[in-house]
């Protein structure tokens, strides 16, 4: 998170019930930076101000025997030069100020962590959240810490993805994509608000996002009805093409970074140190959990272990063990 040297400023606001939302994600400190400076430069003006005109009201109010003076028509220079350059100035560092958080919520953010990538979609009058492993709901789920990536669109008219606690309001526009990137920072639940007047439910536009205290949750909440009533090989199925195991280990036969698939169950592998095993359940597993225990000959020991849940693995096994003996 950025610092901010306005944090006292902000923090005035904060204390006020009702004022502020909880701050709940990356980019919100950087707008709650804007938000406290216009604030407070706003309120200082329009206290000096107030304080002037009653000031002046008193002290030249018509009071008898007073005579009006004459208007006398001056130039000061060095007046005209001040009262230019403070505005000038503030709104100067308005300027800098809002950019910078601008920016920091248009552009992902650097982080060795992968980001998680929502597919968002408005609609007259809901939310639907297409979340990475191909679950799609009603509602927002996000990982604290993991930096999200939200690609929307809508299907009609112009809406706007809008959570207070997260300070980020993005258009979802027909025709084309507008994306957000942020990091949620706060686990809970958040309520999403569709920000642009969209027609006669526009105010019922509702959702809300739900922020997992970390991955295991959140794939525990993605898992769950995504493979009801699905046998295991179309679990292994699914998961042997999401994962990307895929790109490495071929289904037709062809050499790629890794072995084959086809046709291996059951028939033995030479493996880099000369002994030799048995393509079966347990060597399929040991292979996914570690897969540097035992590397066939001939291929590079460059797999990263995927912690798969148990019946992913037993999907895999039974995937695998459906494609056959025969190369
Ligand atoms: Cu959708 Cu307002």
């Amino acid at each position: 998170m950025t610092r901010l040297p306005l944090e006292p400023l902000h923090a005035v606001l904060a204390a006020t019930p009702g004022f502020m939302p909880a701050r709940a994600s990356s980019v919100a400190a950087g707008v709650d930076q804007v938000f406290a400076f216009i604030f407070w430069v706003s309120a200082f003006f329009l206290a000096l101000i107030v304080a002037i005109t009653v000031l002046f009201v008193v002290r030249y109010r018509r009071r008898p025997g007073r005579t009006e003076p004459e208007p006398t028509p001056d130039h000061d220079t060095r007046l005209e030069l001040l009262w230019t350059v403070i505005p000038l100035a503030l709104v100067f560092a308005m300027f800098v100020m809002s950019t910078r958080a601008y920016f920091r919520m248009t552009s992902p953010e650097a982080s060795t962590a992968s980001p998680l990538k929502v597919s968002v979609t408005g609609k007259r009058w809901s939310w639907w959240f297409d979340h990475p492993n191909g679950k799609g709901a009603p509602e927002l789920h996000l990982v604290k810490d993991r930096p999200a990536e939200l690609v929307l669109a809508s299907t009609d008219v112009i809406h706007s993805l809008y959570v207070p606690e997260f300070r980020l309001k993005q258009d979802a526009v027909p025709g084309r994509f507008t994306r957000m990137f942020f990091t949620p920072t706060m686990a809970g639940t958040f309520p999403v608000l569709c920000a642009e007047y969209c027609g006669t439910d526009h105010s019922r536009m509702a959702a809300q996002v739900v922020v997992h205290p970390d991955q295991a949750s959140f794939d525990a909440w993605a898992r769950e009805g995504v493979d009801a009533g699905a046998s295991l090989v179309e679990v292994g199925k699914r998961v042997f093409t999401q994962r990307g195991c895929v790109a490495c280990h071929s289904l037709d036969g062809s050499r790629r970074v890794g072995p084959t698939v086809k046709g291996i169950w059951g028939h033995d592998v030479k493996l880099a140190d000369g002994a030799s095993v048995k393509v079966d359940d347990d060597y399929v597993r040991e292979s996914i959990l570690r897969p540097a225990a035992k590397v066939v000959a001939g291929f590079p020991n460059v797999m990263p272990p995927a912690a798969l849940e148990e019946r992913d693995l037993q999907g895999i096994v039974a995937y695998l063990q459906s494609l056959g003996d025969t190369p």
